[in-house]
């Protein structure tokens, strides 16, 4: 068994990875101190295209496409990339054990790999329904979306069953961005979900009624308020219906799971503080362990806008994180510290012809603006969260680059807002001008 050591290592081969990768070549590193462990067969890549342009059913998005930096606007990182600067990329390889006190990883092939100091970005995976015991949930057919392998077996599927029938189980983002790239492939799509509305976790009734609204304008079909209880399967085992609490049977030719995520901390557990479900960390990354950090998905880090330790799953602080982690690690060899992460949340998603961003927090009242019709041709709206009679959070559909640049100062530097109706009247024109 092999045994190698690296000044930096970085375990996890996903978006942080990825940026982590190019902060520390633009900070300097020899060849030979940085390896990136994945299990991953492919370099870091931007994950968010494997719900979208991945399955479009033209020219769909394919590796190197989209390798990490493209996303932020920033040069892609080819495997050559790693190569040329020197830096290790150990590709499907598995960390099945880590021992921090002995600053050692070990992989499932059994090679050891030492390290000074450590970024822990092994990312979220999901949640089956296997996990709680649906009976059924192991049919063929039924699919989870996290990694390229998971996006390339549901594309052969979508081709092999054309014009079938989808169900969705989940209303999140998987929910609705899978529903509305299934329904471009032509299946006919239909989403189950628990809750009143789609994407509880953020969207307001109000917001939730234009995509719902839009979405069955569509053709695809939404039945809220049950779960999938059961699956039946033919006798080559794949899936051919999904049976729902409420006592219906929806035919399936296939299914798609989004019932959430879980952060990757199952290597770490007993070894390093947690919080929140994830590994608490300073405004710089570290964790409680000595030069061990935590980045990305699996970080509870210092919220300083909201005075509040928070984890955040979506890819734009995974790539801020994994910056500063690594600005953090290069300043404290040379004595210095550096600026605390002040993290804006941004999150957003894109279906159809459809795109919206949302800034800031989502607490307190709302307050709903402009046209959200779906029927409409051109459909602009948005949403204002008020706390403490200060606006904290800001989301818009179908924003101008400029736009979105105004929601997201509104979001940062919360005005007051004197008069909740003229906010809903002034809607947009509020934040153009803060
Ligand atoms: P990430 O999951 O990217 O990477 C983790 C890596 O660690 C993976 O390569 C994994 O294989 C590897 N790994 C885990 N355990 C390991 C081990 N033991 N040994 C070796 N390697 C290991 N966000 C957003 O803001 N907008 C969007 O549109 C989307 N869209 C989107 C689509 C899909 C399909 C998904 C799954 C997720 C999104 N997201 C998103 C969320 C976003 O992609 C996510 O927050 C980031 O990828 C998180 O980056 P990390 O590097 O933390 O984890
Ligand atoms: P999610 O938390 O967004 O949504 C989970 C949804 O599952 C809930 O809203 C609920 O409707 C549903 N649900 C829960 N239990 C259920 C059950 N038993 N049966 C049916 N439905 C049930 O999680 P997700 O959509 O699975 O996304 C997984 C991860 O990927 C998250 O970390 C997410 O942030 C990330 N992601 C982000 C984006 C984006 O930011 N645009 C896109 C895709 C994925």
């Amino acid at each position: 068994m092999a045994e190698k050591t690296f000044k930096y290592v970085i375990v996890g081969g996903g978006v942080a990875a990825g940026y982590a990768a190019r902060e520390f070549s633009k900070q300097g590193i020899k060849p030979g101190e940085l390896a990136v462990i994945s299990k991953e067969a492919v370099a870091p890549y931007e994950r968010p295209a494997l719900s979208k342009a991945y399955l479009f059913p033209e020219s769909p998005a394919r590796l190197p496409g989209f390798h990490v930096c493209v996303g932020s606007g920033g040069e892609r990182l080819l495997p050559d990339w790693y190569k040329e600067k020197g830096i290790e990329l150990i590709l499907s390889t598995e960390i099945v054990k880590a021992d921090l006190a002995s600053k050692s990883l070990t992989s499932a092939a059994g090679d050891t790999f030492k390290y000074q100091i450590l970024i822990i970005a092994t990312g979220s995976t999901v949640i089956r329904l296997t996990d709680f015991g649906v009976q059924g949930a192991d049919a063929k057919n039924i699919f989870y979306l996290r990694e390229v392998e998971d996006a390339d077996k549901l594309y052969e599927t979508i081709k092999a069953k054309k014009n079938g029938k989808a169900v969705i189980v989940g209303g999140g983002y998987i929910g609705l961005e899978l529903s509305a790239v299934l329904k471009l492939n032509n299946l006919d799509v239909t989403m189950v979900y628990p809750e009143p509305w789609c994407m509880p976790r953020l969207f307001t009734s109000g917001i939730a009624s234009f995509y719902e609204g839009y979405y069955a304008n569509k053709g695809i079909n939404i039945i809220k308020g049950t779960v999938a209880v059961g699956f039946n399967a033919d006798s080559n085992g794949e899936v051919k219906e999904v049976k729902l609490k409420d006592g219906r049977v929806l035919e399936a030719d296939i299914v798609v799971v989004g019932v959430g995520g879980r952060p990757l901390t199952t290597l770490f557990k007993g070894q390093v503080e947690e919080e929140k479900g994830g590994i608490k960390t300073d405004a710089s990354f570290k964790t409680s362990v000595p030069d061990v950090y935590a980045v990305g998905d699996v970080a509870t880090f210092p919220l300083k806008l909201y005075n509040e330790l928070r984890r955040v799953e979506h890819v734009d602080h995974s790539r801020k994180s994994a910056e500063q982690s690594v600005k953090a690690i290069k300043a404290s060899e040379d004595g210095k510290a550096i600026e605390e992460y002040d993290y804006l949340p941004f999150f957003y998603s894109r279906a159809f012809n459809l795109s919206w961003q949302f800034y800031g927090d989502n607490v307190g009242d709302t307050v709903l603006f402009g046209d959200n019709n779906p029927e409409s041709p051109n459909p602009k709206f948005g949403s204002y969260w008020i706390k403490d009679g200060k606006v904290v959070g800001a989301f818009l559909e179908s924003g101008t680059p400029e736009e979105n640049k105004a929601i997201a100062k509104v979001a940062r530097v919360q005005p007051p807002v004197e008069n909740v109706d003229r906010l809903a009247k002034e809607g947009l024109s509020f934040a153009s001008k803060i």
